[in-house]
């Protein structure tokens, strides 16, 4: 009997043959592979081209792939300085492969401290170092699961039985290492007899909720419904819908949200028709160093994307002008809550988001305790 796409591992680290081991993406929902990344430029390739994508996957697979390439410098030099240069220039090579989801920079920052404080103040030797960059990395993971069941868990708690929920790209399984994050509450509803109705977005250009989202929701056994992007405003003026659940890619410090393009228009019309917006957010999505929404950098995709991609042929004219960005910024005005592991933050965002930030070092003391 076939695997279900729910049993296998978003990202995975094979550690014996020095790899980030993930399903290739851009091949579901057609065909499962498996793929192997061995070296930078793989590991690069894989996040820009989408083959693991989702800002929480993404954190993971850099922070694997910073490990196995760390693995790679320590077979060449034992000298921690001569590393740690080398080091850098493939944290900041990897870094460079996509720019708006913080939780890249986020889960390379994390292995850089890591390193630095185990060569340079605790002077251990390499071979030390490395198993420490190990656990970090496969801890990044570990905690990503958690996190994403505690979203799941104060998401439910706003919406009941039977409800119509809305998602839109996917911020599910395959973006994450278990549950997602606009998914969580459904995948926990549906533990737990709920019976949901979810309408997925099909996400243009890449079509993330076509390939994605509907393909792991409905393999899980949840009433799923396929439109459009363009029929969001029909499905919630019909009152289908009781909620939006959406993932993102970075908060700003004022509640500001980027997340897959036409995210925002979705929230403008969940206002018109008084649909509550719910944007989930680990807290490693949450840059507190990004003031608001305008100064997060949107990365441009190529314009065959628009034109070519998934078409038999082209459905453009030749030479005409694309815009193609990847992500928008949803307003914190038009969202109702950010649903995190340590809490729902609401208006005013700056407040609450501090607030969250409280809860979660409290919780980092009373774990170290
Ligand atoms: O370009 P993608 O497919 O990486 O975009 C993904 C999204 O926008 C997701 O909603 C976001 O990363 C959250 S994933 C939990």
């Amino acid at each position: 009997m076939s695997k279900n796409i729910m049993d296998y591992e978003t990202v995975e680290l094979d550690d014996n043959d020095s790899c980030v081991v993930i399903i290739d993406q851009t091949k579901l929902p057609g065909k499962t592979e498996i793929i192997r990344l061995y070296t930078a430029q793989e590991i690069w390739d894989a996040i820009y081209l989408l083959k693991v994508r989702g800002a929480p996957a993404i954190g993971v697979a850099a922070a694997f792939g910073i490990y196995v390439l760390a693995k790679q410098i320590g077979k060449e030099t034992k000298d921690f300085e001569t590393f740690y240069v080398r080091f850098q220039e493939q944290k900041n090579y990897l870094n460079s492969s996509r720019p708006t989801a913080v939780n890249l920079s986020w889960a390379l920052n994390r292995m850089e401290e890591v390193c630095l404080k185990a060569g340079r103040e605790d002077k251990k030797p390499l071979a030390e170092i490395l198993e420490i960059l190990h656990k970090e990395a496969v801890e990044i993971k570990e905690e990503d699961t958690w996190v994403c069941k505690m979203i799941g868990e104060h998401g439910l708690s706003l919406v009941k039985p039977g409800d119509g929920i809305l998602t839109h790209c996917n911020a599910g399984q395959l973006a994450t290492s278990k549950y997602g994050t606009a998914t969580a509450p459904i995948y926990l509803g549906q533990e737990r007899g709920y019976n949901f109705r979810v309408f997925a977005d099909e996400t243009r250009p890449l079509l993330q909720g076509a390939r994605l989202t509907a393909y792991e929701l409905h393999s899980s056994g949840v009433d799923v419904t396929l439109i459009c992007d363009n029929m969001s405003a029909m499905v919630m003026k019909n009152g289908w819908v009781n909620a939006v659940f959406v993932g993102c890619d970075r908060v700003a410090a004022n509640g500001d949200a980027a997340n897959k393009i036409g995210t925002s228009v979705v929230a403008t019309v969940a206002k018109r028709y008084g649909v509550p917006f719910y944007v989930c957010a680990p807290t490693s999505t949450i840059d507190y160093d990004t003031p608001t929404g305008n100064e997060i950098k949107i990365e441009q995709r190529p314009a065959e994307e628009v034109t070519e991609m998934w078409y038999k042929e082209r459905m453009a004219p030749e030479g005409v002008k694309v815009f193609n960005p990847a992500f928008d910024v949803t307003d914190n005005e038009l969202i109702t809550a950010i649903v995190t592991e340590y809490g729902i933050a609401k208006a005013p965002y700056r407040e609450s988001l501090e607030e969250i930030r409280k809860k979660k070092e409290e919780g980092r003391r009373s774990n170290e305790n």
